[in-house]
């Protein structure tokens, strides 16, 4: 459960394998994350969209049609938090699960970068909204294997 610190092994193998145009992809961000100055400006969003989401989704947010949806122009991503935030902490389909990889602070700071890169143009999300929902969807997976949380 505490693996938020670990940036350089976050890809989780299981998925590796189940995906065919992963090697393509992942040829293709490696060379074009290799000069990366957004250091410098304090939130680290695109640094972090390059690590664990351009390989996929690509540096331009148009993913690669019939496998990875584009983010960019994407109206679930621009939409209430909630959406794109339990996207993220679940997975889905082919899309790894980021709960156990990417703290709290991570998953609202490549968020927010998504939300406002290539012609996006929602407000930024916080980590509190994460962390929230997290405990939520944390207590309905409790609440579903016991049935013991209603009255
Ligand atoms: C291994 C490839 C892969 C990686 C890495 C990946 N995604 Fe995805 N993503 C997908 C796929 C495939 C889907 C479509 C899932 C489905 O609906 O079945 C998806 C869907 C999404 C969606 C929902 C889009 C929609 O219209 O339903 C969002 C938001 C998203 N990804 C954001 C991200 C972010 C942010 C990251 C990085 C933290 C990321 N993804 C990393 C493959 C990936």
């Amino acid at each position: 459960m505490s693996r938020a610190h670990h940036p350089k092994r976050a890809a989780p193998p299981a998925w590796l394998a189940a995906l065919p145009a992963w090697f393509m992809a992942l040829a293709y961000a490696a060379g074009a994350a290799a000069p990366l100055p957004a250091w410098a400006q304090g939130a680290d969003g695109k640094a972090l969209f390059m690590k664990n989401c351009a390989a996929c989704h690509q540096a331009s947010g148009k993913g690669i049609p019939g496998a990875f949806p584009a983010l960019a122009g994407n109206p679930l991503v621009q939409g209430a938090p909630g959406e794109p935030v339990a996207v993220l902490l679940q997975g889905r389909g082919g899309m790894p699960d980021f709960s156990g990889s990417l703290s709290d602070e991570e998953i609202a700071s490549v968020l927010s970068y998504a939300r406002g890169a290539w012609g996006n143009k929602a407000a930024p999300v916080g980590a509190e909204a994460v962390a929230a929902l997290r405990g939520q969807l944390g207590a309905q997976r409790h609440a579903s294997g016991q049935m013991s949380n209603k009255h």
